[in-house]
């Protein structure tokens, strides 16, 4: 039977994550699962329903009513309406942190995750796949970079999207998500014993996507090709 395979691809707020996950995923024919996004979508849909993320009652009563779904291109869709864009905004960035540290709503996420990577090949990216998600990922990758660098990408990148906020203030939202990402008591953001741990401060995407293949490929290296061939 054919295997399917798993990359598993976490680390901070805007290290580069997502941007690396979705080109090794093209190059490997794989699907991209952006779980964050899963999580802001989430959030999102508290704050439409007038709910505050913080309260754990809250959160648990949405549960059941939640409907998501990411297509191959990584577009979100919240109960059937495209909200890929809307996700990204800064409401949801200041609350997503909270909304997303609640057990049950973690439970549910993890339920929709693994179910996705049992029946094809991935590349998902976020704070505990390795950790938690998929434990026997093929290769596990813990990417960092700078806050500096962070911030002054995900600034580059909300300035094309028409997202407002200064440097400081990005700086500011993905220092503060790192700290709760990482204080939480479920799941908290942490590199897995068996993780590679990349530093991307100095690199282009390129040479991050290059870097992932390659170990990767050193990883499964004879099992693929024999899948290949
Ligand atoms: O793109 P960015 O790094 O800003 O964030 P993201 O990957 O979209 O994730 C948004 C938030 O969702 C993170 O700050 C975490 O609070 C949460 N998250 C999580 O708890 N677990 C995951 N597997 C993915 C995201
Ligand atoms: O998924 P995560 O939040 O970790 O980061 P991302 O959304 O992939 O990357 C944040 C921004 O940094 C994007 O605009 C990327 O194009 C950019 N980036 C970069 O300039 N150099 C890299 N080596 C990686 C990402």
């Amino acid at each position: 039977m054919k295997k399917n395979y798993a990359i598993a691809i976490d680390g901070p707020a805007a290290s580069g994550k997502s941007t690396a996950a979705k080109a090794v995923a093209k190059r490997l024919s794989f699907l991209y699962i952006d779980t964050g996004a899963m999580y802001r979508a989430f959030t999102l849909w508290m704050i439409e329903n007038g709910r505050d993320p913080r309260s754990e009652a809250d959160a648990v009563s949405l549960i059941p009513g939640f409907e998501m779904e990411e297509d191959k291109e990584g577009r979100v869709f919240l109960s059937g309406r495209d909200v890929t864009e809307r996700v990204r905004e800064n409401d949801v960035s200041r609350l997503v942190s909270y909304a997303c540290a609640h057990k049950a709503v973690r439970e549910r996420m993890v339920e929709i995750q693994r179910e996705m990577a049992s029946r094809q090949s991935v590349v998902m990216d976020g704070r505990d796949i390795g950790t938690v998600v998929l434990p026997q990922a093929d290769l596990k990758v813990f990417q960092v970079a700078s806050v500096e660098a962070r911030a002054r990408r995900r600034f580059l990148e909300n300035q094309k999207k028409g997202i407002p906020g200064t440097l400081e203030e990005i700086a500011e939202d993905i220092e503060r998500r790192d700290y709760i990402d990482s204080h939480r008591e479920h799941s908290p953001l942490m590199q897995a014993e068996d993780a590679v741990l990349l530093d991307t401060s100095e690199m282009t995407v390129a040479q991050e996507v290059d870097a992932i293949l390659k170990l990767f490929l050193e990883k499964v290296g004879e099992t693929w090709n024999d899948m290949e061939q």
